[in-house]
């Protein structure tokens, strides 16, 4: 990459926390949504991507679910991001998946941003959440540590500027770059099986842009960009570093996590995915055949 033909960039930040310490409800606030009434048992189950304007300036969020049983959903949130903002209710305090949220963002090498939040309640204890979180290492800036702390209240809005200028400031230390010129490569956040519109991926891009047309290939599968929407469900005709798009036109559902790449043209993507493909499905059957083999061993 040549440095001139890089451009700053949105920055991609991921909410983690345990569950039900308000990440969405926190979202909520910022879009000025309301995801959380439509989610069965106020449980967030997926990986949700927006991008939100904060006066001109663009930040991707990634909200991540905080229930115990989706800890690869978390990983891969982690992977992707710039920033992660550590969601706290300061009622509840620093609790099991607080701390597997501080490992991910340790193996992926990501700043946190601490957000204590609930402020709101009685039973909060902000100060406690702090000391918690300064055996993990998470040291606020008071007390001498580089971990930039806000307490909030994602229900009333109290200091939620704050935390939009803290990820700012943030990201401004990150400078983050781009090129928007070159063919697009990116991640699938997630990927499913639609009944109408056969499979569909959710995509974050993270260099070049995203036309509608691009032959692509993504992970194990390939295509062509059919139609693409952003987060409000709208269509759009292109994505740019760092926007999240729902994609339709690949030939089967890539896994997430999968890189996709676009090529310069169709017959070349057709070649790569196709061997891909093949070479997965090989992959599958030595796979299939091996446990095969151990099951008649461990039967012997
Ligand atoms: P999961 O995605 O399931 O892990 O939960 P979450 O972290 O997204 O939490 P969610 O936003 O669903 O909020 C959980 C509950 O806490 C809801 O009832 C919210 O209304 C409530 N809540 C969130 N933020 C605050 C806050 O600042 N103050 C108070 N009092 N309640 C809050
Ligand atoms: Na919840
Ligand atoms: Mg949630």
């Amino acid at each position: 990459n040549n440095q001139k033909d890089l451009k700053k960039r949105p920055p991609v930040v991921t909410i983690m926390g345990h569950v039900d310490h308000g990440k969405t409800t926190l979202l909520d606030r910022l879009r000025h949504t309301h995801v959380t009434e439509g989610e069965a048992g106020g449980i967030t189950q997926h990986i949700g991507a927006y991008q939100v304007d904060i006066e001109g300036r663009l930040i991707t969020f990634l909200d991540t679910p905080g229930h115990e049983a989706f800890t690869e959903m978390r990983a891969r949130g982690a992977d992707v991001t710039d920033i992660i903002i550590l969601v706290v209710a300061a009622d509840d305090g620093v609790m099991p998946q607080t701390i597997e949220a501080i490992n991910h963002a340790k193996a992926a090498n990501v700043p946190v941003i601490v957000a204590v939040n609930k402020i709101d309640k009685p039973g909060a204890n902000p100060n406690h959440v702090m000391e918690q979180l300064s055996e993990y290492e998470l040291i606020p800036e008071d007390w001498g540590g580089n971990t930039i702390f806000v307490n909030i209240s994602a229900k009333t809005g109290q200091n939620i500027d704050e935390v939009l200028e803290m990820v700012n400031l943030q990201a401004d230390i990150l400078e983050l770059k781009a090129d928007p010129d070159r063919l697009a490569v990116g991640t699938v956040i997630e990927a499913k099986l639609d009944k109408g519109r056969g499979p569909v991926a959710t995509l974050i891009v993270q260099e070049g842009t995203l036309h509608i047309g691009d032959p692509l290939v993504v992970g194990n599968t390939f295509g062509r960009v059919r139609s693409m929407t952003n987060d409000r469900g709208r269509r759009v005709k292109l994505a740019t570093p760092s926007t999240p798009v729902e994609i339709t036109g690949l030939n089967s559902v890539p896994d997430s996590a999968d890189k996709f790449v676009v090529f310069e043209d169709e017959k070349t993507s057709r070649q790569v995915g196709e061997e891909r493909a093949k070479r997965a499905e090989l992959n599958d059957r030595q796979k299939a055949h091996r446990v095969t083999i151990d099951n008649l061993f461990d039967s012997m």
